[in-house]
């Protein structure tokens, strides 16, 4: 497996590959990488045959007093994680090589990052879509896989790639899950085992809209209170608990009935720990 630091490495490798035949594909995280992020990168491999991981805990997205500083960073168990996978390489860039001095240009996202998580993470998508926008121009054309556990993420990526004609197919691929439900994420390390447990509510409470949807419930408020009580009962703080639009993510909470397709979305704190899962009511 090849490593790489330099931007200009991973256009040469990513170039050199299409040149000889290969398709290439991308899949973008920030490390700390556990099944999610491999399910991801077997998907890639699906797909395509040259497959380049990047790991990159990219400061822009995150907000004042989120946890930037100690989200954890485990390169090497990665990169050895990456190798097993399959990987053909790896780009693990430092902050000066993907925001040189005097950089100052940011990707300006719309309404697709204006609801759910852009109301309590107010410049996080511009950060994520510049990064991203990085990511791809030095990839070029490729197949680019992200995860639906961040579906909001998924679709402000998708209409990116569309506004600005890049090269790139882009997939998303299903959200693994804990053998009790709770979706995997790096951020669950944070979790005390008392909070581990707690967090056991917020795939309960999609799994039970689930049934009430495949019940044949399609009013807005039936879906939303029985998970929205589920959740405050352990969570400490509840951003978000809101049916939407599966492609412009318009918010449909205040509607009084939903069709046959719709995201619900959750985002809650269990201690200081921010957690967010989704489910495609009709589709998942
Ligand atoms: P990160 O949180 O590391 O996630 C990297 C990719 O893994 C994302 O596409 C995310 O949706 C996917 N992922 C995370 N947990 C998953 C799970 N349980 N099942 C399936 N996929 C999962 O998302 C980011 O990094 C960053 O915002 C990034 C896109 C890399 C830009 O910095």
């Amino acid at each position: 497996m090849e490593f790489w630091r330099h931007p200009g490495d991973l256009r040469v490798a990513c170039e050199r590959a299409r040149a000889a035949g290969r398709r290439v594909g991308l899949v973008p995280t920030m490390g700390a990488l556990h099944a999610g992020h491999l399910a991801l990168i077997a998907e890639a491999r699906r797909r395509t045959d040259f497959v380049a991981v990047t790991v990159f805990v990219n400061p822009t997205q995150f907000g004042v007093g989120e946890d930037l500083a100690r989200y954890p960073r485990t390169l090497e168990r990665d990169l050895a994680a990456c190798a097993e996978a399959g990987a053909d390489g790896v780009f693990a860039p430092d902050v000066a090589a993907m925001y040189p001095p005097g950089e100052e240009t940011r990707v300006r996202v719309g309404a697709t990052a204006g609801p759910l998580c852009g109301v309590h993470r107010p410049a996080h998508f511009e950060g994520v879509a510049t990064v991203v926008t990085k990511l791809l121009s030095l990839a070029g054309p490729c197949v680019a896989v992200f995860g639906r556990k961040d579906y909001q993420q998924l679709q402000v990526i998708r209409r990116l790639v569309a506004d600005l004609f890049l090269p790139v197919e882009v997939v998303g691929a299903t959200t693994v899950r804990e053998p009790d439900g709770l979706a995997m994420s790096s951020r669950n390390a944070y979790l005390s085992p008392e909070q581990r447990s707690a967090a056991r509510a917020i795939p309960l409470a999609l799994a039970g809209a689930c049934r009430a949807f495949a019940r044949g419930e399609r009013r807005a408020a039936a879906l939303l209170e029985p998970a929205r009580a589920r959740l405050a009962a352990v969570a400490t703080s509840i951003d978000y608990v809101d049916l939407a639009d599966p492609e412009s993510l318009a918010i449909w909470s205040d509607a009084p009935a939903i069709g046959d397709r719709a995201l619900l979305a959750v985002a809650v704190r269990v201690g200081t720990t921010r957690l967010i899962d989704n489910v495609v009511l009709g589709e998942d």
